[in-house]
């Protein structure tokens, strides 16, 4: 898909009054809402910095719709329900009716029919998501756990809040660096537009020409690419390494793993050009020897188990905020309540 296509703002994600109704995507948010997520993402821990429960969501019915594998977000979707009280269902679409020869139509008007308000929904086709809100169950709040190529919008909100509590520095001071696949990579791009939203000025994509997509340069502002990997860490307060995306990988864009590691991996000697205070990121699942040493995933400035934990807040701030975009697209609330 042609990075233009996916670059257009998608406002079909809200409602009359500019709230969350779906979240498929990043790109046609205003930084004011990317902000009311993170806030409300923050304002789920409590003093000690535990994820409260509350019940938010108590009565209402979350169905989570794996098409492709997960660990990650399928799990703290879960989390996140549970804690915001409402009911979980996991879908188990591999021994679903679709392996009869149902429709994806089909499936999920009979799973609307069983009363469900929020879909969460992962599928190996870029703008699934979106089809689903727009053609199949515009009723339904549906949050986008991952789409082919396309977005991976919770995954970038969820390293933002990383990020903004991790650094403490403002968004516009940040020199954030994202290293590896990102012509394969949805949370490259997700990430991407969520940074220049919220301000950043010194995005660095730091890869070999064959891991960039077509159209590159319609990024658009404050992105830098690098081919050189000292040259792109280099003084960096954030460094985001991404998994070689091998099942996405159709022809040899790269010689081998090793030649990847010997150009592209992150270790203790490339992590020393940065800032001495980098964070370290990774979304998982991470291929350790391949695109990041196991002394850095493991090291002291490694935050990637943080990246996990966020993830639960961030999936309760969505899921609460598109109930309530929801509910109130439909007339049945008057005001968004915070
Ligand atoms: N980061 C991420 O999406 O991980 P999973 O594929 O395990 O959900």
């Amino acid at each position: 898909m042609h990075l233009a296509a996916l670059h257009s703002p998608s406002q079909i994600q809200l409602n009359q009054q500019g709230n969350l109704k779906h979240f498929l995507t990043i790109e046609g948010l205003s930084k004011e809402t990317l902000t009311k997520i993170l806030d409300t993402a923050q304002s789920f821990f409590n003093d000690q910095n535990q994820l409260i429960t509350t019940p938010l969501l108590e009565g209402r019915t979350v169905m989570n719709l794996f098409f492709e594998n997960s660990t990650r977000t399928r799990t703290t979707f879960e989390a996140a329900a549970k804690r915001l009280s409402a009911n979980v269902l996991n879908i188990d679409i591999a021994r679903s009716s679709t392996s009869k020869g149902e429709t994806l139509r089909d499936t999920l008007w009979n799973l609307e029919a069983m009363a469900a308000d929020i879909f969460v929904v992962r599928h190996s086709s870029s703008g699934a998501a979106h089809f689903i809100a727009k053609d199949v169950c515009p009723n339904i709040a549906i949050i986008n756990a991952g789409d082919g190529r396309h977005a991976h919008p919770t995954q970038a909100m969820l390293d933002m809040l990383t990020i903004r509590r991790e650094t403490k520095k403002p968004f516009e001071d940040l020199k954030v660096a994202i290293i590896g696949d990102i012509k394969h990579s949805r949370v490259a791009r997700s990430d991407i537009a969520a940074l220049q939203t919220l301000g950043c000025r010194d995005i660095r994509v730091i890869a070999p020409n064959t891991l960039l997509p077509v159209g590159f340069d319609e990024y658009g502002d404050h992105v830098r690419l690098f081919n050189k990997m000292d040259d792109g860490v280099k003084d960096c307060d954030v460094i985001i390494a991404l998994r070689i995306q091998n099942e996405r990988i159709d022809s040899p864009a790269l010689s081998s793993q090793a030649e990847f590691y010997r150009m592209y991996g992150l270790n203790q000697e490339r992590l020393a050009l940065a800032q001495p205070d980098c964070i370290v990121m990774h979304p998982g699942p991470m291929n350790r020897g391949v695109e990041i040493d196991s002394a850095i995933a493991d090291g002291p400035q490694s935050v990637i188990l943080n990246q996990v934990t966020n993830g639960i807040a961030v999936r309760m701030a969505v899921l609460a905020l598109a109930m309530q975009g929801q509910a109130q697209a439909q007339g049945l609330i008057e005001a968004i309540a915070n």
